[in-house]
């Protein structure tokens, strides 16, 4: 793989006078633009399944600070909807599903209509990939089984998951079924993205930080090891980013089992274990504490100087610890923008 653009570069471990940066959660509520479009748009899920909107919010966040990635507009809980458990957002409550709590409901679940109700996401990637800056790199994105499974088992956003741990303890082949089904749904889902122009994919593994080791490997470490091996059965060497939050140590195992090309390093991740143990096997990616920047001002760039000290020498690309939250004044990604672009390694 070589490259002109800054983001495939650090990808590919060349060495950079600086990282490339984008964040999580780039586009959304945080930005005025969104709000309005997001509006036009009727309700969340319209707004992904439309091709023109969800570019025109992909490519909001470039115009005002120019990242050297895009990542495409959808959401993680598109998967299940296009399996046949229908979502819907609510205003003030987040995604609601109709909840699966036994492998014999699996059964209504359908993989051949997956690719109909994902088509638009498929156009949206595919617009993107000419109408993005040529610097600049698109990334795809799915959520990873044993996160997606919560919501689908949880029927919402969770605190504890004990419906999705009492299922997975106590029938754990049952659960294995879930898990199966979501490793494929997903590596169709991102092929498809790449075949449309995706560069390289990322898996958000939200919730991986809540499983006791043992279980940690069976539901997080080897589905996502399915994933990038399928997928680079279909293309050798294809960038794949890894994104377990909340895993500490664990890290290092998912990193020497799963095959990654990067992983993104949440908040709380030690930057002087990360360096050590991490850096020089795969490539790191993060992790501004979303909320420092929130706060801005000199507590925001001392930190964003302390992570560059400590990853920027490479392979590293910069990026939060987790997604932005809606209370971000826009004013201080652009201060984020312009500390990381005036750094010299
Ligand atoms: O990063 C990007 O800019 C790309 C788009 C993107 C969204 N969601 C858009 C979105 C991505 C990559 C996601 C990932 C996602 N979605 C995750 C994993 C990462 C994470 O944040 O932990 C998860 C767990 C979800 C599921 C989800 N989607 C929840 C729990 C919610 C409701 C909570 C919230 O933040 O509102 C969503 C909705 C959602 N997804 C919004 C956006 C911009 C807000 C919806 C709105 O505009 O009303």
């Amino acid at each position: 793989m070589s490259s002109d653009k800054r983001f495939l570069k650090a990808l590919n471990r060349e060495k950079l006078d600086r990282p490339p940066f984008w964040l999580m959660r780039q586009a959304g509520r945080y930005l005025p633009e969104y709000r309005q479009t997001r509006k036009d748009a009727g309700s969340f899920l319209d707004l992904c399944y439309s091709p023109k909107l969800a570019e025109e919010v992909t490519l909001q966040p470039l115009r005002r600070y120019d990242m050297d990635a895009a990542i495409l507009f959808a959401d993680i809980l598109l998967i299940p909807d296009a399996l046949g458990q229908p979502l819907a957002y609510k205003e003030g409550e987040g995604p609601v599903l109709d909840p699966v709590r036994s492998a014999k409901e699996l059964s209504s679940f359908k993989l051949e209509t997956l690719h109909n109700r994902l088509e638009p996401v498929y156009e949206t990637v595919n617009r993107l990939s000419s109408s993005i800056p040529a610097h600049c790199s698109l990334i795809g994105f799915a959520g990873s089984p044993w996160t997606v499974a919560t919501y689908m088992v949880e029927g919402k956003g969770s605190k504890d998951y004990v419906e999705t741990k009492k299922w997975a303890y106590s029938d754990p082949e049952g659960f294995d079924q879930l898990i199966d089904l979501l490793v494929e749904a997903t590596v169709q889902y991102l092929l498809k993205q790449i075949e449309a122009g995706a560069e390289t994919v990322q898996l958000f593994d939200t919730w991986a930080g809540v499983l006791p080791d043992d279980k940690f490997e069976r539901w997080v470490t080897k589905p996502t090891a399915k994933i990038v091996e399928k997928i680079r059965h279909i293309h050798p060497g294809f960038p794949i980013i890894g994104f377990p939050k909340g895993v500490g140590a664990n890290l290092l195992s998912f990193v020497d089992k799963t095959g990654v090309t990067a992983v993104s390093l949440d908040t709380a991740q030690s930057l002087s274990w990360a360096a050590k143990e991490i850096q020089p096997k795969v490539v790191v990616q993060g992790n501004l504490d979303p909320i420092l920047l929130v706060a801005g001002g000199d507590a925001m760039v001392d930190r964003i100087h302390h992570i560059l000290k400590m990853l920027g020498e490479g392979p590293h690309i910069f990026n939060l610890g987790h997604g932005i939250i809606p209370q971000t004044p826009p004013e201080n990604v652009a201060k984020l923008a312009e500390t990381i672009k005036n750094w010299k390694a």
